[in-house]
């Protein structure tokens, strides 16, 4: 997709990827609504991009789950700056509930934010994106949606699910001008990682130290940067870390080999 000029959502734009994701964007001539839960947060990153780019950028803070609010957001990109061209489905809820102890309500609400967000924005825009020939949907998932995430069934399934609606909205709408890219970053210095390793909880740390072990941490622009370059090619799948596909690879090719490997590394965390 061609960024300059284009009208960009970006979801859980509060602080870390999102946040640098829309400067990126902003930086390569996109207009971007911002929106996430956190409105406070939000309104100090949307004022520090307009104070280098005071028309480019607006923001409205909102449930990225709540249709209603998908749809707010749509109607503040349209009446600002025009259709919108990518959907940035970023916001995440990582580590809600230990392995087996996650409550119904950790499980609802991972489902909700890490994919039926996806799916709400996807019923709303694709349509329209297919009349005008296109229009693209950037998914974060993460590399826990590839591989696992140690610690954290709700995170490793519903990040699984949105790999799997990604690559099902490319495969089924790919050839009717609709793009789809996939991020799958392992370890990112963000509140969300660096919560993890502080935490009073044991199985949230390993949680953390699995993810910090395995590869570098990037900083959220270096992620950014490298979205803006993948979307320029409308490449699907962005591996911010190249050991991602390695391990994935593995995966593939040996399964039981790869779950033997994942249990020795879990007990080499603790
Ligand atoms: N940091 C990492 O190491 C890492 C690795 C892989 C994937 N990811 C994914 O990257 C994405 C961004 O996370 P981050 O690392 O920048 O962490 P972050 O905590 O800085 O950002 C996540 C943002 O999502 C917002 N959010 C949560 N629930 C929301 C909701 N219901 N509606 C709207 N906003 C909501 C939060 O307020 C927060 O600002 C997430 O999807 C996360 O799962 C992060």
């Amino acid at each position: 997709m061609k960024i300059d000029n284009s009208v960009a959502i970006v979801t859980g734009a509060g602080g870390g990827i999102g946040a640098a994701l829309c400067r990126r964007l902003v930086e390569n001539g996109a207009r971007v609504v911002a929106t996430d839960l956190d409105g406070e947060r939000l309104d100090k990153e949307v004022a520090a991009i307009r104070a280098d780019h005071p028309d480019a950028i607006v923001g409205i803070a909102g449930d990225c789950s709540a249709t209603d609010h998908i749809r707010a957001s749509i109607e503040l990109a349209e009446s600002s700056f025009g259709p919108v061209d990518l959907y940035a489905a970023n916001a995440g809820v990582g580590g809600l509930g230990e392995n087996l102890d996650s409550t119904e309500e950790d499980w609802q609400t991972s489902i909700d934010v890490n994919l039926m967000a996806h799916v709400r924005a996807a019923k709303l825009l694709v349509p329209g994106w297919i009349e005008r020939g296109s229009g693209h949907f950037l998914s974060t998932a993460s590399a826990a949606g590839l591989l696992t995430q140690i610690g954290s069934a709700t995170y490793s399934a519903t990040k699984h699910a949105a790999v799997a609606f990604a690559e099902w909205l490319s495969v089924t709408y790919g050839d009717r001008g609709v793009g789809v890219s996939c991020l799958c970053p392992m370890g990112v210095n963000t509140n969300m990682l660096n919560s993890g390793a502080t935490s009073d909880s044991e199985i949230a740390r390993k949680s953390a130290k699995a993810v910090t072990e395995a590869g570098m941490v990037l900083e959220p622009l270096e992620v950014a940067d490298m979205v803006i370059e993948a979307l320029g090619t409308d490449r699907f799948l962005i591996l911010p870390h190249p050991d991602v596909l390695e391990f994935f690879r593995r995966k593939a090719s040996d399964y039981d080999r790869w779950l033997r490997g994942m249990r020795r590394y879990q007990e080499s965390l603790a």
